[in-house]
């Protein structure tokens, strides 16, 4: 696929955090890409740089974190790496949307939603009338009933679920070309959990948009996302198209979190398991595969020197010798 049909190609991240106990390498050499109106999932533990990734699409890092020479973050054939202040400011207001874990983080508890989305329109010279419309569209897109009279009541005034709609409705008013999804589901009981995601599922065939979605939960990625990445340590593991990644997984830390339960794809509840032992530090990498230490198929090359990306098929790769050797 030609660099163009990718709204967003990450090529070569390496971030790190200065910290006092030494450099914490926080991604290393990732390298991902969001085709156009495709749903891209990004999986992995917690700890594994699913934030770090976002935060740097954005460029919202913590002021101790180092971007590595080489990274680059190629959004609609920009690079984000080198954009200047307004740049960003029109990148993370009009070109990128975000919907958070919780909503209440996102909406202003004493402004009414209606001003708070009109507010996102700022820089359309169309009438206040027009865009109250808009607003009111919007909102009943997202399943808000009632939604003219709405427009004038506060965040309290509505459900969670209803909040992360209105989140939703919010992060689409300005036709983003890319949605980022942080785990917008996780602060939501299971029945809300299913309708948001069905609520996404329509919304992307009537915008045409792309979309990042960050999840601990298999079986949402599962049925919501056109594609995989699982994330480990860092480092991406395994990528491919989500039936594929699913019935063929080839890494054994993606095998592990799947194998933990056998209902896992039709299930939509669905956390991470547990695996035994922990993500190693950060600071002092192990010199060979990074699931070295957790691996129980570890053989002689694992320990020598890190895997390569290598292809299970065209669309499909795993970082692991196991698929090297064909074994
Ligand atoms: N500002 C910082 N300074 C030092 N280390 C940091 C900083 N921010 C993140 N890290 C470390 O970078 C690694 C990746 O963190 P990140 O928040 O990206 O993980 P995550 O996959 O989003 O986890 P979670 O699922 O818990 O949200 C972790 O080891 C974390 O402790
Ligand atoms: S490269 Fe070796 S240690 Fe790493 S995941 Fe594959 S088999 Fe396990
Ligand atoms: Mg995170």
């Amino acid at each position: 696929m030609s660099g163009n049909e990718h709204v967003l190609d990450v090529r070569d991240l390496s971030v790190s955090f200065r910290t006092a106990r030494g450099k914490v390498r926080a991604l290393r050499h990732v390298d991902i890409n969001v085709p156009r109106n495709k749903i891209v999932g990004i999986v992995g533990e917690s700890g594994c740089g699913k934030s770090t990734l976002i935060n740097t699409v954005l460029r919202l890092l913590a002021p101790n974190a180092v971007i590595e020479d080489g990274s680059e973050v190629i959004f609609q054939g920009d690079d984000v790496l080198k954009m200047s202040n307004s740049q960003l400011t029109d990148l993370r207001g009009q070109r990128i949307s975000m919907v958070f874990q919780d909503p209440m983080t996102a909406l202003n508890p004493v402004i009414s939603i209606g001003t708070q989305m009109t507010d996102i329109l700022y820089r359309q010279k169309i009438p206040m009338a027009q865009k109250r419309k808009r607003a009111a569209d919007m909102l009943a897109q997202v399943g808000i009933p009632d939604a003219v009279r709405r427009l004038d009541d506060h965040p309290h005034q509505f459900s969670g679920g209803m909040r992360q709609r209105i989140c939703i409705a919010m992060a689409l008013m300005m036709n983003p070309s890319l949605l980022i999804a942080d785990e917008p589901t996780t602060a939501l009981d299971v029945t809300l959990e299913a309708q948001i995601i069905h609520l996404m599922k329509e919304l992307r065939e009537e915008f045409e948009c792309s979309m990042l979605f960050v999840s601990h939960n298999l079986g949402l990625i599962a049925e919501l996302c056109d594609e995989v990445i699982v994330m480990y340590a860092g480092e991406v593991v395994e990528q491919g198209e989500v039936h594929d990644l699913f019935h063929r997984a080839q890494h054994p830390y993606t095998r592990m979190l799947l194998e933990c339960d056998p209902a896992r794809i039709e299930e939509t509840r669905q956390e991470l398991p547990t695996i035994s032992g922990s993500v190693p530090d950060l600071i002092d990498l192990p010199k060979g595969c990074i699931f070295s230490p957790r691996c129980p198929h570890r053989y002689e090359p694992c320990n020598e020197s890190p895997p390569d990306h290598y292809a299970v098929s065209d669309q499909h790769s795993a970082r692991c010798f196991l698929v090297r050797d064909g074994r």
